[in-house]
């Protein structure tokens, strides 16, 4: 580190805990970056079973991430941390616990855990406001305790932070459809769309469920994708928790429909991406246009040919980006199409090397949470 260097991470250190960010691109002032120590394949669950039988973990078994793997991943998230602290932002990580460890309520077991990758699945930032997510996978049950440490010092430190924990869900198995993966793998696409289009997937309405990537924040309004992890009932939980938003239910024709951040990504206001595979809903394009948003198609992802080794994101994890403020972007470096889009819309582009941390879930933006950016709640839809 240089001198300039420490001198800015030592006064970002002194300077007051603020919890306060109301949308994706404000200037960014403090961020939890996740980590990929201790990451396993999970046990099979009803949510979720995965089956990679060329990368070790065929259908049913489960264990530690490759340690090679972890380490790569472990050393980008590490760098990227650097690199945000050298721009001045206060960068907080998750402690993990032993995720090999099996898992229990008074009404069910489960074989392991998962991760603590990545943070904005688990944590929702709105103003002042943390929210801890309900999650609809067993074996992501207990991933707050990870965040547990940084939400006290948050705490602790902010007198006006609000820290909030959606109502933890039982999760038995009246939560999911029974048998719904080995119908819906079989189906073809057209039929699997139709099942997005009409919300009939895994999880049943017994219980409010949501993951909190599945919420995009453009200041009073936040757009709540329904997916494989969000159901009705999560959100209409949001509804009423955040009454003085606009709270809107979206779907996208996406087969795979796995938190919104690589789907509809906000840039700056009047500029939102759009990964065009995977048409959002009609209503939600228009309610854009009516207010004069541009919406930008992104080019096909440089990662199209690379499925990485026990990956389970798709290639437009590419659109998965971090914006330090409405001028600038953090895209993966290997994205060279999707940063010159960029650029041509006037963005400064910061390459960051990401692609080992696919694997555990996630680019740029799932691997962070805002805890703090500048400005207020704005309405950019009146
Ligand atoms: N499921 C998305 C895809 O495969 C990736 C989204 C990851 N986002 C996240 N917050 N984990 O394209």
């Amino acid at each position: 580190m240089t001198t300039k260097q420490s001198a800015t991470a030592a006064e970002e250190s002194a300077r007051p805990v603020r919890v306060n960010s109301w949308n994706g691109w404000d200037p960014l002032r403090h961020v939890v970056v996740g980590r990929a120590e201790g990451t396993v394949v999970q046990a099979p669950e009803p949510a979720v079973s995965r089956d990679y039988p060329d990368d070790g973990f065929p259908l049913g078994t489960y264990g530690p991430m490759p340690p090679d793997m972890v380490a790569e991943a472990e050393e980008q998230l590490d760098n990227f941390a650097a690199l945000l602290e050298r721009r001045g932002i206060r960068v907080d990580r998750p402690t993990p616990v032993d995720f090999t460890q099996q898992v229990a309520t008074p009404e069910w077991t489960h074989d392991s855990m998962f991760g603590c990758m990545p943070p904005r699945d688990l944590l929702l930032t709105v103003g002042n406001e943390v929210l801890e997510a309900t999650m609809s996978y067993r074996s992501r049950w207990f991933e707050h305790l990870c965040y547990r440490p940084v939400l006290q010092r948050l705490f602790d430190g902010d007198p006006s932070m609000r820290w909030e924990a959606a109502p933890k869900p039982r999760l038995t198995d009246a939560s999911y459809n029974a048998g719904f993966w080995d119908v819906f793998n079989k189906l073809t696409t057209e039929e699997q769309l139709a099942r997005v289009r009409d919300y009939d997937l895994v999880l049943t309405e017994a219980e409010p469920l949501f993951d909190a990537a599945d919420v995009a924040r453009f200041g009073k309004d936040l757009f709540v994708q329904l997916s494989f992890v969000t159901n009705r009932s999560g959100y209409q939980w949001l509804r009423r928790h955040f009454p003085d938003h606009r709270v809107h239910a979206v779907t996208s024709t996406n087969t795979h429909p796995l938190h919104i951040d690589s789907t509809w990504v906000p840039l700056r206001p009047g500029l939102v991406l759009h990964c065009g595979e995977r048409l959002a809903d009609a209503e939600l394009m228009e309610f854009f246009k009516l207010n004069d948003w541009e919406i930008v198609e992104a080019v096909q992802p440089a990662s199209w040919q690379h499925s990485p080794k026990l990956s389970f994101c798709s290639p437009w994890l590419a659109a998965n980006m971090l914006n330090l403020d409405e001028n600038t972007l953090c895209v993966e470096e290997n994205e060279l199409p999707l940063a010159d889009q960029l650029s041509g819309y006037g963005f400064e582009i910061v390459p960051v090397p990401f692609r080992a941390v696919g694997p555990f879930g996630g680019g740029l933006h799932c691997a962070t949470v805002d805890i703090e950016r500048e400005g207020t709640m704005q309405d950019y839809f009146p």
